[in-house]
């Protein structure tokens, strides 16, 4: 074996060991910039990591004097230089002379320069770009592109992993969150149970309206956790909905603001967040905590707030019987347009009618059915308090 090959699976093995020992990413993408720019003799070396669903550079790692303006090229110009999914290495011999550059802002410094690069798919929408760069016009000969195509799959690799790992400890964070909430809630009978049953009508109703698998996704997250402030309410207070009075009725008003105050730091529920704040707006704009009005109220709370009402009318509370699901959908219809999306009222109805057995309510012995009907009246006239 040469030197020079010794040399380089050498450096390959410590790149090797560092991503299976656990190393942290940002000393393995140094560890990959740093060989790379020894091993090809080169003035300095690149890894950067795109997300082309949002076209974004996540992160640059470089290794070598700042040349110019290099540290800055822009996504759309990497995208052109280094395009996703080719398998060979992109050689610019001499920057100054390549058609690839033009309209490119690159230093004149770099105009002789020589440019070879990259670009590895990880998963999703990731994708690695490794690239060394010459002060003189200069060309990888094979030997030096397949060293180039090994250090940036293995950064392609340890960015794989990191993924990996991040989506696993999200979830794990996400599941206590939602575990944590649930708990809290099943302390009371009434109420065991109630997120989980409000995001499973909401993903059906969320699949109804053709919502994309990751909005369904959200609007689900959203239903478990839609109620989490009340975790900072009185329970007395809780047990009470139906017959609150003015001052209860404003202390437990305050749930969707405390829930999203819950959120705020945990950036991984960030899109949850408008969901918890706003389910309790209605679409007459006559809602809270912002009054905001039809389509401003973002769709998942939209989605949430039917279900809710739905859930809470089916499952009853301590001072609230239940109600049948024929009466329920009638007290939806009639508040479709005021407190409810009319079109998301119209779609839940489409669920229930495929699924009718998923909605089946829990109040229909004959005295709970006795009790309704005498007081269907009522119940319809406090509708916009039972949905607390
Ligand atoms: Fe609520
Ligand atoms: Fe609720």
């Amino acid at each position: 074996m040469s030197l020079e090959n010794e040399n380089f699976f050498k450096r390959f093995a410590q790149v090797s060991k560092s991503i299976n020992t656990g190393v942290n990413s940002a000393e393995i993408f140094a560890s990959i910039v740093g060989h790379t720019k020894e091993c090809l003799s080169a003035g300095g070396a690149f890894f950067w990591i795109l997300d082309d669903s949002t076209s974004r550079i996540e992160s640059v790692t470089m290794k070598g004097p700042a040349h110019g303006d290099v540290p800055n090229l822009n996504y759309s110009a990497l995208s052109t230089l280094f395009r996703s999914r080719a398998s060979s290495v992109v050689n610019i011999t001499n920057i100054g002379e390549d058609s690839r550059f033009a309209g490119i802002a690159c230093p004149e410094i770099f105009d002789n320069g020589a440019m070879c690069g990259v670009s590895m798919d990880i998963s999703n929408s990731y994708r690695a770009i490794l690239a060394v760069w010459f002060a003189t016009p200069r060309c990888l000969n094979e030997v030096e592109q397949d060293l180039l195509m090994a250090f940036a799959e293995q950064g392609a690799s340890a960015v794989h992993k990191a993924l990996m790992y991040d989506t696993q400890m999200v979830e794990s964070l996400r599941q206590m969150v939602e575990g944590f909430a649930l708990v809290l809630e099943a302390k009371d009978e009434m109420t065991h149970g109630h997120s989980i049953r409000v995001a499973r009508f909401a993903r059906l109703l969320a699949e109804e309206l053709t919502l994309s698998p990751h909005e369904r996704e959200i609007i689900y997250h959203g239903g478990l956790l839609h109620d989490i402030g009340k975790i900072g309410l009185d329970d007395a207070i809780i047990e009470r909905l139906g017959i609150l009075s003015k001052n209860e009725r404003n202390v437990i008003q305050q749930h969707p603001v405390i829930g999203a105050r819950i959120l705020r730091p945990l950036k991984f529920l960030s899109d949850v967040l408008p969901i918890v704040l706003h389910h309790h707006e209605r679409f007459d704009g006559t809602g809270y905590p912002d009054g905001l009005k039809g389509e401003d109220i973002p769709i998942g709370a939209r989605v949430i707030t039917v279900c809710d009402a739905l859930e809470t009318m089916l499952a009853g509370r301590k001072h609230m019987r239940r109600i049948r699901l024929a009466d329920a959908i009638g007290i939806l219809q009639r508040n479709a347009g005021s407190q409810f999306d009319a079109t998301l009222v119209e779609s839940l109805f489409a669920v229930i009618s495929k699924k009718p057995d998923l909605f089946s309510e829990n109040g229909n012995t004959p005295q709970a059915l006795r009790i309704h009907r005498e007081n269907l009246k009522r119940y319809f006239d406090i509708t916009p308090s039972i949905f607390i």
